[in-house]
């Protein structure tokens, strides 16, 4: 659960204090008989109100994203929707009956890693989570001759650098190379497919590239022990892109839910919001060429010139452990390039329920089947980023309300969040119905059509 209940109180509090009122201004029984009835009355229908409210909200669970256009929050904001177990057990069961097998490595290739706490907390978790959410879920077979495909758990990222605590994943590719060589020696299923069906993630910078710089990431690519299987990666863009030359589904990054649940209790989504426009991260006064690249593309540094001193600004250049509770406070969140197009910005902004606003030209934005991202969010490009705020202006003027309802929807909030016990609709289970969707490539499927 992320959200605590709030039963709307006040308007019950505002009748029994009326009715104290007037009983204390009433000394007569018979009267005051009456008045009893008629409070018991008044407390009878309050209640009939609610439970038929409850019904009604109940009753439509997916509401339209677009059509969420009430004068007050509703009460769907504040409940995750119930699982349709109709939907679950279908005759295929849950994912067209998608069975996957998650390999037991050595625990020098995931396991040990987690010897540090950030290993499964920092933004390129999604590897951990992922990992931990299939161990408990029912999609899980321990039969590999029962699976459909086969998950790979090598946790790459959590190799923290000694001088600047950045993971270092120049280690990335060995020590995938060597989960494959033990996989396949091991057991006949990748050698069966050449790995087509078995499943890794890849959730730092550029994904199965596995490198920090978008220049050397691209110039090796893919490995080649990789390019047949299907990569779960941070990192989508809508051109053709060597790092995402593979069968791919884009996750979103890791954010911890619990880091979320807290905020929101301190700082709940329809609260004051006294920030026009945020952001906090790196922006360089003076952006350095790094082998010909500029951090950010130099947007960022386009956005602290324009903006630096503009009051509907709040834009700061150093970390910060509470910043969580500024997104919260915040009506528009930039979240604009950094070495890559995807931040966890993204997940934050739209988790805590600012709008985000993304500038990174060509993203392509994690499990957009299931996050109307066009409704949610604005999309500014980079050339344009000395013009946001009149964009933002304008917006605020117009459709802010009606973008904020539709990113305060919680199926939203949830399709991009990681729970250690997989629920319907969150980000795991996203990602097991992009899966679903490759069927095609399981090994039982074919063999069974084929008999
Ligand atoms: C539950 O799922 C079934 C099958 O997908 C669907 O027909 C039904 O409308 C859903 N029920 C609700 C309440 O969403
Ligand atoms: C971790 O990274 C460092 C620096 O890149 C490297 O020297 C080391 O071998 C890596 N550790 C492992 C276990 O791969
Ligand atoms: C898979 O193929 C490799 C390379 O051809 C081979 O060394 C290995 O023994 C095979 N694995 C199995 C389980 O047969
Ligand atoms: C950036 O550096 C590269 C070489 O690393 C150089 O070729 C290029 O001209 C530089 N660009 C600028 C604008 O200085
Ligand atoms: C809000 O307005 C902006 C600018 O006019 C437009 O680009 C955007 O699509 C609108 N969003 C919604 C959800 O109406």
């Amino acid at each position: 659960m992320l959200e605590t209940n709030r039963p709307p109180r006040n308007k019950g509090f505002y009748v029994r204090m009326k009715l104290l009122h007037s009983m204390r201004n009433n000394r007569n029984p018979e009267k005051n008989f009456c008045y009893r009835f008629f409070k018991i009355i008044i407390w009878f229908s309050i209640l009939l109100y609610f439970f038929s409210s409850f019904l009604i909200t109940r009753h439509k669970p997916t509401i339209s994203r677009t059509t969420i256009v009430q004068s007050k929050p509703s009460r769907a904001l504040f409940q995750e929707p119930s699982i349709n177990f109709s939907a679950l057990k279908n005759s295929h069961g849950p994912f067209n009956g998608m069975k996957i097998y998650v390999y037991d490595l050595p625990p020098k290739f995931n396991s040990e890693w987690l010897s540090n706490e950030r290993c499964s907390s920092h933004l390129f978790a999604a590897e951990v989570a992922i990992h931990r959410a299939l161990m408990n879920s029912d999609v899980r077979t321990f039969d590999p001759s029962q699976a459909d495909f086969f998950f790979v758990p090598v946790y790459v990222s959590c190799n923290f650098s000694k001088v600047n605590g950045f993971p270092a994943i120049g280690h990335a590719r060995s020590l995938m190379a060597s989960a494959i060589q033990h996989i396949s020696s091991q057991l006949p299923f990748w050698n069966r497919s050449l790995g087509s069906d078995h499943v890794f993630v890849a959730s730092h910078d550029f994904g199965s590239c596995f490198h920090t710089m978008e220049d050397m990431a691209m110039a090796e690519g893919v490995p080649e022990f990789l390019r047949n299987s299907i990569i779960l990666q941070t990192f989508g863009v809508k051109h053709k892109h060597p790092c995402q030359d593979v069968e791919n589904v884009v996750v979103p990054p890791y954010v911890s839910p619990e880091s979320i649940r807290t905020t929101l209790e301190a700082s709940p989504l329809t609260g004051n919001r006294d920030i026009f426009a945020f952001f906090r991260g790196k922006m360089e006064v003076h952006p350095k060429n790094v082998s010909g690249r500029y951090y950010s593309k130099r947007v960022r540094t386009a956005i602290l010139r324009k903006y630096g001193n503009d009051r509907r600004f709040y834009l700061r250049r150093h970390r910060f452990a509470g910043y969580q509770s500024e997104i919260a406070r915040s009506n528009f969140c930039l979240c604009p390039l950094g070495w890559a197009p995807w931040s966890p910005r993204l997940v934050e902004s739209v988790a805590l329920g600012c709008v985000p606003v993304i500038i990174a030209d060509g993203i392509r934005l994690p499990f957009s089947s299931a996050v109307p991202w066009a409704e949610i969010s604005l999309t500014v490009a980079e050339d344009d980023v000395d013009k946001l705020g009149e964009i933002l202006a304008h917006v605020a003027a117009t459709n802010l309300t009606t973008i904020q309802r539709n990113l305060w929807d919680p199926d939203v909030r949830k399709a991009l969040l990681y729970y250690d016990r997989m629920l319907e609709g969150d980000a795991t289970w996203q990602a097991m119905e992009a899966l679903s969707g490759k069927l095609d490539r399981s090994h039982k499927k074919s063999s069974v059509y084929s008999q």
